[in-house]
């Protein structure tokens, strides 16, 4: 029998930091012989992203929009890299609650909308052995959390 936990269905990206967005496509490109499915500039997060699809899952090339973003702090610290993991789950307000009543410590305490129309939150490295967290739901979740009845009138 499984514990209670986020819920996680599958590993939905692995986010990597990059200086020069133009020449990791590229690189990417060759390497993964396929092309990129999505490009984004999310504001929100400081970020300008190019999206490779590997099965069922996404590698996220992202570049910082400035030297004082997240991504543009993590990499003058440490340079290139792989900067988050992305877990999917079918309910990123219950995942959070989860955590909350875990103690881990969230960057994010309620869900907000991310790339490709999904909604996110992020929790810190802390409470997974040095890894930065993103839990993402496909679409837009319910504002202000969910509830059963809410959910399956979303859908
Ligand atoms: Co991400």
């Amino acid at each position: 029998m499984n514990l209670p936990g986020i819920g996680a269905t599958e590993i939905d990206h692995v986010g990597i930091a990059v200086r020069d967005l133009e020449a990791s496509v590229e690189l990417y490109r060759r390497v993964l012989g396929t092309e990129p499915v999505h490009r984004e500039i999310v504001a929100d997060q400081g970020v300008e992203e190019v999206v490779f699809q590997v099965g069922t899952s996404y590698v996220q090339l992202l570049a910082p929009l400035g030297p004082d973003t997240p991504v543009g702090r993590f990499l003058q610290r440490r340079g290139e890299g792989v900067h988050h993991l992305g877990y999917r789950v079918p309910d990123v307000a219950a995942a959070i609650e989860h955590l909350k009543h875990e103690g881990v410590p969230l960057v994010d305490e309620a869900p907000r909308p991310g790339s490709r129309g999904t909604t996110v939150a992020f929790a810190h490295p802390k409470g997974f052995a040095g890894v930065l967290v993103e839990l993402v739901q496909e679409g837009p979740g319910a504002p202000g959390g969910s509830s059963p009845a809410e959910r399956s009138g979303a859908d």
